[in-house]
């Protein structure tokens, strides 16, 4: 491993690379990372960096933001298969019926989507902002898409009229009510902190919902040394590397993305070596598409 991580660490400094892993990646990878992040945190790094080639150790929707938020930096993933399956349950022509169905309501999607959908939307969000990007808006109506969960926790959050998409997370989806009550039982001194993909009846119980980000800074900042932590597994390797002196219990086991787990170092070394695989959003959906991820980050949202 050690050679890996060497030559990783040789041919990353020839070539001007940056590694940038999300934080459900596995352990080894987030070691060689040079940045790990939630969504928004990833794609403002990839927009900032001086390196022109990237190395993006997370699912081909973020890669794709990346692309689009870089057109001039070589954009490599590690496995191209890495796909979203809830970015997958969301589709064009049914965006277009949809649009036509509510003409005057304005189409906010989670950048976990396809470019091409991204290029039928208004303006992008994430777990981080989602409520407020929705608040930001003039239109009363909103067409959010794909995730129905995030969709449903918005709209407890706002005013506005949410039209919802059926799509959702099939690892978010496992986290039960019953788990976060048996954690809360066994733990009661412990923050629930969830992901807003998880169904209500889990949000209804969480002490805090949040972005994989949200969820490190305030594990950060907070005075509580034990955490019940309702989100994919690999963010418990982030939590307790970055606090030691902390206690993390996964809400549930089940929550694995296995698109996730498909980043292993040899590959990241592969594909450094060889500057492949290639994520390139052809430029006519990427000009599109960057308009509503660009408009998202002008929205200011306090941290
Ligand atoms: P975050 O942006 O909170 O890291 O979430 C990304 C994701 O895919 C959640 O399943
Ligand atoms: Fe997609 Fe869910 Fe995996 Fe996140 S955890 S990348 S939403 S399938």
């Amino acid at each position: 491993m050690s050679t890996i991580k060497s030559r990783i660490k040789k041919i990353k400094k020839e070539k001007n690379a940056v590694i940038l892993a999300h934080n459900y990646q596995l352990g080894e990878i987030q070691d060689i990372a040079d940045f790990c992040g939630d969504s928004l945190e990833l794609a403002k790094k990839a927009a900032g960096t001086g390196a022109g080639l990237v190395i993006f150790c997370g699912v081909k929707f973020m890669a794709e933001t990346a692309s689009i938020l870089c057109p001039d930096k070589k954009i490599i993933m590690p496995d191209k298969n890495a796909g979203c399956p809830m970015a997958e349950m969301a589709g064009v022509k049914k965006l277009k019926t949809v649009k036509r169905a509510y003409p005057d309501a304005a189409v906010v999607t989670y950048v976990n989507s396809t470019a091409e959908i991204k290029a039928e939307s208004d303006i992008c969000c994430t777990s981080a902002n989602a409520v407020e990007i929705v608040d930001s808006l003039e239109e009363e109506e909103v067409i959010f898409l794909p995730d129905k969960y995030l969709g449903r926790y918005v709209a407890s959050k706002t005013k506005k009229k949410i039209i919802f998409w059926e799509g959702y997370c099939p690892s978010h989806v496992k986290i039960l009510a019953e788990d976060i009550k048996r954690e809360k039982e066994e733990y009661p001194e412990a923050d629930v902190l969830v992901h807003p993909e998880c169904t209500p009846g889990v949000i209804a119980l969480a002490d805090e919902v949040l972005s994989t980000g949200g969820m490190r800074n305030h594990v950060d900042k907070s005075r509580k040394k034990e955490f019940i932590i309702g989100t994919e597994a690999g963010m418990l390797y982030r939590l307790r590397k970055d606090n030691p002196n902390k206690r993390f219990f996964p809400a549930s086991t089940n929550a694995v993305c296995m698109s996730m787990k498909l980043g292993m170092p040899e590959k990241v070394l592969w594909s450094l070596e060889h500057e492949k695989t290639e994520v390139k959003v052809p430029e006519e959906i990427s000009v599109k598409a960057r308009k509503a991820i660009d408009r998202m980050l002008e929205v200011k949202v306090e941290s």
